[in-house]
């Protein structure tokens, strides 16, 4: 595991630090950001509890070609969409998370997350999936606002763990973390001090009861999941890959699935199918008291505009 975060990273909900508009930024990014800077209506149990939030943007699917397409969706303008839609209605944000398929199998597209989320001045923390290159991935963010994998632990009592599910010998997208990873999960989740814990992940961890997604999921799934109950102070468990929303409340722990900024798949189909659900994205809200508050944000309207 990474070294922690400077705390200063990751603030309290009393001290979340406003997106500041930055040279580069686009426009409406930089005007969303000062009107979230302004004040905007707290999320639900904000004000019971001090929180931390994060913002989740998964299978970003970025190609090099800014105005290419995947399955009839043109990726960059859905991500910048869904970016600038969270500006506007959830930032302030301490924390921003992508849960892999960053870009859809061309490395040299890595440099657009940098213009996109460099200058947001929050952290914003990565992990490959399986259209990712870890190597390059790691290459070409090594440089802050961003975090490749390890963990952090907030201000408000949470430890928060990046898995990374590429599995070198997948043969069709399929995730594995591996006996290695599994105890230094383990160990982490041991050792660590705060009251409450969180995964994020690629690859669904559970069943989406769709065949054809559940083949490519995670190889060691059911051994993540023993890890999870062996330490109660697990809390939630949040992923993408299956492009779709799920929330599952299992006895003390949510798991969560998170739709695609790029495009999505019918869910609970024997096969694959793309959807005609829009972009969507994720807002977390951990409380010091443990609980998590958490909802899918939909672009409606976003698959037709983009
Ligand atoms: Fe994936």
């Amino acid at each position: 595991m990474r070294p922690d975060l400077p705390s200063s990273c990751i603030a309290g909900g009393d001290t979340r630090r406003a997106m500041q508009g930055r040279p580069g930024q686009d426009d409406t990014t930089r005007r969303a950001a000062s009107a979230a800077a302004a004040g905007r209506a707290p999320a639900p149990g904000r004000g019971r509890t001090r929180s931390v939030r994060f913002v989740q943007f998964t299978d970003t699917h970025l190609l090099v070609d800014p105005d290419g397409s995947l399955r009839g969706a043109h990726t960059l303008p859905r991500l910048r969409a869904c970016l600038e839609h969270a500006a506007r209605h959830w930032f302030p944000t301490d924390a921003i998370v992508i849960t892999g398929d960053v870009v859809h199998d061309e490395p040299a597209a890595y440099g657009t997350v940098d213009l996109l989320f460099g200058e947001l001045e929050v952290p914003v923390l990565v992990i490959p999936g399986n259209h990712d290159d870890p190597a390059e991935m790691r290459r070409q963010l090594a440089h802050e606002p961003f975090q490749i994998g390890g963990e952090l632990r907030t201000t408000n009592g949470w430890q928060v763990v990046l898995l990374d599910s590429w599995y070198a010998e997948s043969a069709d997208g399929e995730g594995r973390l591996g006996p290695r990873q599994l105890a230094s999960l383990d160990r982490a989740l041991a050792q660590g001090a705060e009251p409450h814990a969180f995964v994020f992940l690629h690859h669904p961890p559970v069943a989406m009861d769709s065949p054809a997604l559940d083949r490519l999921g995670l190889l060691d799934g059911a051994e993540l999941r023993l890890a999870v109950e062996r330490h109660p102070r697990v809390r939630g468990v949040c992923w993408g890959h299956a492009h779709q929303a799920l929330d599952l409340y299992a006895p003390g722990v949510r798991f969560m699935c998170t739709p695609a900024t790029s495009m999505q798949f019918r869910p609970r189909n024997a096969a694959f199918e793309v959807d005609d659900r829009p972009p969507g994205y994720r807002v977390i809200d951990l409380g010091d008291d443990g609980s998590i508050v958490s909802e899918v944000v939909w672009l409606e309207g976003g698959a037709n505009l983009i």
